[in-house]
């Protein structure tokens, strides 16, 4: 079950207007075009920006997501009837032979457990095609981001087309090693509703994730900073890629593009792409 935040439908309606700015999938539209992938498959597609985007590029596009409310918003967005939508989660993905895999925002980190990323990627390898590419990102846990995940920090009072004004805020709920919780508040100034969402995200680090990659089912590796970073500003919330206001500090790891099917070496590129 994904967090309510994409589940509940009142409050997966506000992720695309709580933040428009998705100038983070544009890496991920380039590495698409890079590789001439025709076939892309999206996993945790949430409201499915990425994938309409593809799409109506001419892709063929695959967009999986456990949240049907989100799926729900991603449905109705134009371009929405080129996406082939799946409600399910990252590990019964359908055998699509893609060309290029994809989890953008924080969905590589909601895998908390090292046997639940190590699902994903046996599931992700089975969904593409030999020679085919996974390309995602992960927030940099040496910015401790979550330091600024505080109401004081993260308050924001937003009007919501067709809905009002909406206050959110952010409050760190518990760091423990690598996992870090929080709490993410909905107040809904019209009539008065407060809604909340608890996530627990995992940071893994460089190393940790070239570990994991590091198997005879990967082949080269390597990595980069997005330039306008989701999470570009330490202070931005979690629930958010980026804070749409670029302040050159980085704090995401990634893309990290790597290729099936068999390992060799790990390389990750010393400037962002
Ligand atoms: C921060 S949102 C990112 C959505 C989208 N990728 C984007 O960039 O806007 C995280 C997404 O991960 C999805 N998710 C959570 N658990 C998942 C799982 N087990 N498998 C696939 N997706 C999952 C959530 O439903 C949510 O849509």
């Amino acid at each position: 079950m994904a967090d309510a935040h994409f589940e509940v439908p009142r409050l997966a309606e506000l992720y695309d207007p709580l933040d428009p700015d998705r100038s983070d999938l544009d890496a991920y539209a380039r590495l698409a075009a890079e590789f001439g992938a025709r076939t892309v498959l999206d996993i945790g597609c949430g409201t499915g920006t990425l994938a309409c985007l593809l799409a109506g590029r001419g892709l063929e596009v695959i967009a999986a997501d456990p949240a049907a409310a989100s799926l729900e918003v991603a449905r109705r967005k134009p371009g929405a009837g080129r996406v082939r939508w799946v409600h399910t989660n990252a590990t019964a993905l359908p055998p699509v032979q893609a060309d290029l895999v994809t989890m953008t925002g924080n969905v590589a980190q909601v895998f908390v457990t090292g046997e639940e990323w190590a699902v994903v990627l046996r599931a992700v390898h089975g969904a593409l095609r030999p020679g085919g590419r996974l390309a995602f990102e992960s927030r940099d846990p040496g910015r401790k981001a979550w330091l600024g995940w505080n109401r004081g920090q993260t308050y924001r009072r937003t009007v919501i087309p067709d809905t009002g004004p909406v206050q959110t805020w952010v409050d760190l709920t518990k760091v423990e090693g690598d996992l870090v919780s929080f709490r993410t508040t909905f107040v809904f100034d019209g009539d008065g509703a407060v809604l909340t969402s608890d996530s627990t995200l995992r940071f893994r680090s460089r190393g940790e994730l070239a570990d994991s990659l590091a198997g005879p089912a990967w082949s080269s590796t390597r990595s980069g900073t997005p330039p306008t970073g989701p999470g570009s500003s330490s202070s931005s919330s979690p629930g958010k890629r980026h804070s749409g206001r670029p302040s050159g500090r980085r704090v995401r790891l990634g893309p990290v593009v790597i290729n099936r099917p068999a390992w060799r070496r790990l390389w990750f590129p010393p400037k962002a792409r």
